[in-house]
């Protein structure tokens, strides 16, 4: 649920009217609903009230904006990070080190050393060598490293290629069964301290069955660990469950029905479970705000051109995904266009041939569905500025990352001086 809506005939954030907001602060824009975040939050918690204190971690990679992990933070959320920037965000807004946990495959000794000197609650470790580098970085710092192991269990999460995690192929996360013998050394290497296992198998995925599938292989190593006389204090189940983004299709499984699935599977374990949702909780609590530069007919297709593209938004781009496209003021009547960006590639396309609202020159549209994987995953590409993130809360919004300067943009290059004036 969002709170996105149409009132009199013109699409609304909360209680903000999008065409107010794009005369405010121009187009392309994010557009982040506070109250929806709040919701998710909040709903994500009540659903894994009956566990003992779970800890969840928003995945920060969704939505690293300060002001939303500080609201995220506030509704009692830790951040699951996966880079020493997404880490400084977290500390930045304000999330306590006890609630931050640092997964990723690929970290580096000062990112390890950052992440001991800020005492966060937990470290992912995603293979041996990590694991030994991380022993003699908290031996070199003095500093005890509270570890989990991240399993590859080798689940087929059903999702699309690129964001599949939890296949034996995939890069992510040791092997299962050489989680035990690496446990046990974990137990033996100065300033290491296992606490746990941890797992994440994908992302958008719609249905429970791989994530129970997951949970379980990792409730029967739990249970080796212990009958080795291991101490396992922890489960992270990492994030995934998906969120609608085609009204047309069959929805996703509620919060709830994972929720219970999650207590029915785990029930016994007597471990604090973590969890890292990140689509689930911002991405239908942002939208991109648009305007149309120009309507084309070409030979075989007409053409709604936005002063939104795929440098902003890249999702259709990257995955071939769809996102729901609203006009902000919609028109009687229907029109077939394939609504493109302006970048000077035929994938800078966020759909094709689609069935809307009549648009002209000037309108505003709603790319609805981005405030997961959206303004995070944008870049400056044919040097267009990132564009701004605006959070409403009720009547009142707040630009909380300005639109960055074409001067900006160029001031970061630095041209040296033995280079010749042309
Ligand atoms: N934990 C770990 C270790 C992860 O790698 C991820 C996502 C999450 C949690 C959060 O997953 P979620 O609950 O959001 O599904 N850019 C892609 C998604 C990449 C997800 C990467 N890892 C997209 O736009 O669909």
């Amino acid at each position: 649920m969002d709170h996105f809506e149409f009132r009199g005939g013109v699409l609304h954030a909360e209680d903000v009217p999008l065409p107010a907001l794009a005369d405010s602060v121009g187009t392309p824009a994010y557009v982040y609903s506070a109250a929806t975040l709040r919701r998710h939050a909040q709903v994500v918690r009540a659903t894994l009230a009956d566990l003992d204190d779970p800890l969840v971690a928003f995945a920060v990679k969704a939505n690293p904006n300060v002001a939303v992990l500080r609201l995220l933070a506030t509704e009692g959320l830790g951040a699951d990070v996966v880079s020493e920037g997404e880490m400084r965000r977290a500390l930045a807004a304000g999330v306590p080190p006890s609630r931050i946990v640092f997964s990723g495959v690929g970290k580096t000794d000062a990112e390890l050393a950052a992440a001991l000197a800020e005492g966060i609650y937990q470290i992912n470790v995603e293979s041996e060598s990590e694991l030994r580098r991380l022993s003699r970085i908290a031996v070199a710092t003095g500093i005890a490293a509270p570890v989990a192991l991240r399993v590859n269990p080798d689940v087929d999460a059903g999702t699309l290629p690129k964001i599949s995690t939890g296949k034996a192929e995939n890069k992510f996360g040791i092997p299962l069964p050489r989680i035990p013998d690496l446990y046990a050394e974990a137990a033996r290497l100065p300033g290491i301290r296992p606490v746990g296992i941890a797992t994440h198998i994908g992302s958008q995925l719609l249905s429970l069955d791989p994530l129970e599938a997951a949970y379980r292989r990792l409730g029967a190593l739990i249970a080796e660990l212990r009958g080795r006389g291991l101490p396992v204090e922890r489960a992270d189940l990492g994030g995934g469950l998906g969120i609608p983004y085609d009204p047309s299709l069959p929805k996703p499984p509620e919060p709830a029905a994972w929720g219970a699935m999650v207590a029915r599977v785990t029930a016994g374990w007597g471990v604090r479970l973590l969890f890292e949702p990140g689509r689930l909780i911002a991405g239908n609590a942002g939208l991109l705000l648009a305007r149309v530069v120009t309507v084309k007919q070409g030979a075989a297709k007409r053409f709604v051109v936005l002063d939104a593209a795929m440098n902003d938004l890249i999702r259709p781009t990257l995955y071939g995904v769809y996102h729901d496209i609203r006009a902000v003021t919609p028109r009687d009547g229907c029109a077939v266009a394939s609504v493109v960006g302006p970048v000077c590639e035929t994938g800078d396309s966020f759909a094709e041939d689609r069935a809307l609202s009549p648009l002209a020159e000037g309108d505003l549209v709603a790319l609805m569905t981005a405030g997961a994987y959206g303004a995070t995953m944008a870049s400056t590409y044919n040097s267009r500025p990132l564009v701004p993130e605006v959070l409403v809360d009720g009547a009142r919004f707040a630009v909380i990352r300005p639109r960055q300067t074409i001067d900006e943009l160029i001031a970061a290059d630095h041209v040296p001086d033995w280079l010749e004036t042309p």
